[in-house]
């Protein structure tokens, strides 16, 4: 680092987020504390950053927490200040209420409110003038999701020295759907102040292009973009934006040798002792999302049950629901209906001690989460639209003894890459039953067949080569410490 004129330590490598990897959590008793922040970009991001040398910018997870810059084993974070009132209208509203669920296929309303626009649009610049603050000359900045679109142009404007890189951590929507968004030029000349715009999938990056044709009148290259093909570009004035399809991934090496540990493995025997050792353990792991369909599996629980299709002496389901943005009324409701389903469900088909469905309102920590991964069946990630879902990567890196099986929505960025998943649509709820009841009765070669194929993908594409193809089509490389 080299530490600017107020005292700033500069660096070379910048990501900007939303949130920091870390959250500062404001207890009862008025004392504080940090743990890490919920979500898949946080937990992609962070073990690629840890290795490198680089600055974190970004909000700490509370209103008003006015907190210094400081390093966290090696890596140097850089809080950004939200007030209550841009919590409310930025982040709950504009990033949450509006762009969420209009890029997750309007799978509820989304609204449209000048005010959050505005906040939108005030906390972007509040979060380009830190990146400005904190890039040393020449430096790259990574500009994250959703939250921080017009970023790249702010930052541009502030500090054309910068090479700027963009990455959409969420699906990239019909241009049909993005036409409806009051704001869509101002949100494309955003992203255009980047030297490359990433998307997980082509047809995102293919939207991308067209709409600035349309909206920013310029002349894309038409040629399909590809997966690790050459990047569309879009000339813009005197420079050139690329723009790329890159698959996020996890650590898939790291997840395997923790599956291995001997203490996981007996903590996963733990876990079946404690759900009464049934013959077949189900599990979903997710944010508290809508676009999770955590609805979707219950029901087709409730009806595999009601059809006697499964037993419940034999069979149990665990959710592990991660708390998300609980001040926003679509996730509140949407608790209250799980809430319910799964109270229906226990109500109908429990014995003491014996429920059918374990939920668990809270997140484990990355040991309890793996000794769950390996202790489970049958893995169900059934999204009605996910950017990609990096929980059925996470499960199949674990599964290095070849057991257990993965039902996946088509919907889920991942289906692209994990084509020996059980493959369903959320939709079409006999189609879910039946994918449920495939894999809880699969043939164990046939199993293991496909959790070989699944493996040969997730252990060849981590999260390390997702960074470095972006990185390299930027033209940068962050050394690694
Ligand atoms: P999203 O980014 O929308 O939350 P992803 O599936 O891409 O969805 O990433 C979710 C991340 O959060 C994964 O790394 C997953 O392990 C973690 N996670 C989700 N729910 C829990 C939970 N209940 N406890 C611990 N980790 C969780
Ligand atoms: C998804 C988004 C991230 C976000 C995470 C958690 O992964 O792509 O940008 O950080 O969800 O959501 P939250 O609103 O709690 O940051």
């Amino acid at each position: 680092y080299v530490t600017n004129g107020e005292g700033v330590q500069r660096a070379d490598f910048v990501v900007v987020a939303n949130r920091l990897p870390v959250d500062l959590e404001r207890l009862d008793d008025g004392t504080e504390r940090w743990r890490r922040s919920p979500g898949g970009l946080v937990s992609a991001l962070e073990p690629f950053l840890r290795a490198r040398s680089g600055a974190w910018v970004g909000w700490p997870g509370v209103a008003d927490a006015d907190v210094s810059p400081f390093t966290e084993e090696g890596l140097r974070l850089h809080p950004v200040r939200l007030s209550a009132t841009e919590m409310r209208d930025y982040y709950e509203g504009f990033s949450n209420g509006t762009l969420w669920p209009l890029y997750h296929d309007v799978v509820v309303p989304p609204a449209f409110h000048r005010s959050w626009w505005n906040a939108y649009v005030r906390v972007n610049q509040r979060f380009a003038e830190a990146a400005a603050e904190v890039a040393a000359p020449g430096a790259t900045v990574w500009v994250q999701d959703y939250q921080l679109q017009l970023v790249p142009a702010m930052l541009r404007e502030r500090r054309p020295d910068l090479r700027i890189g963009f990455f959409l951590h969420i699906p990239f929507p019909p241009i049909e759907l993005f036409m409806q968004l009051p704001w869509r030029t101002e949100i494309i000349r955003g992203l255009l102040g980047a030297d490359l715009v990433g998307f997980h999938r082509p047809g995102g990056a293919q939207n991308f292009l067209w709409l600035s044709r349309r909206l920013a009148g310029l002349e894309p290259s038409r040629a399909a973009v590809g997966v690790r093909t050459k990047p569309g570009v879009v000339p813009f004035g005197d420079r050139v934006v690329r723009v790329g399809a890159f698959p996020i991934s996890i650590d898939s090496a790291g997840l395997d040798a923790l599956a291995r540990r001997r203490d996981i493995q007996q903590r996963a025997r733990e876990i079946r002792a404690e759900l009464g050792n049934p013959r077949k353990i189900l599990l979903g792991v997710d944010r508290l999302d809508y676009t999770k369909g955590i609805d979707v599996r219950l029901f087709a629980l409730r009806e595999l049950l009601e059809d006697g299709r499964v037993d419940p002496d034999d069979v149990v389901m665990v959710q592990l629901a991660t708390p998300s943005r609980e001040r926003v009324e679509h996730y509140r409701q949407m608790r209250e209906d799980i809430e319910r389903e799964v109270g229906r469900i226990n109500g109908e088909f429990s014995r003491v001690g014996r429920p059918p469905v374990h939920y668990l309102h809270t997140s484990v920590n990355r040991e309890e989460l793996v000794a769950f991964y390996t202790a489970a069946d049958v893995m169900v990630v059934t999204p009605v639209r996910d950017g990609m879902n990096l929980v059925c990567k996470e499960y199949v890196a674990c599964r290095y003894d070849l057991g257990g099986a993965l039902v996946l929505s088509e919907f889920a960025g991942a289906a692209a890459e994990l084509t020996s998943a059980f493959l369903v649509n959320p939709h079409d709820l006999d189609g879910v039953k039946n994918a449920l009841h495939a894999a809880l009765t699969v043939d164990p070669a046939e199993g293991r067949r496909r959790m070989r194929a699944l493996r040969r993908q997730v252990l060849t594409h981590d999260v390390d080569r997702w960074a470095r193809s972006f990185l390299e089509a930027l033209g940068s490389q962050p050394h690694t410490e």
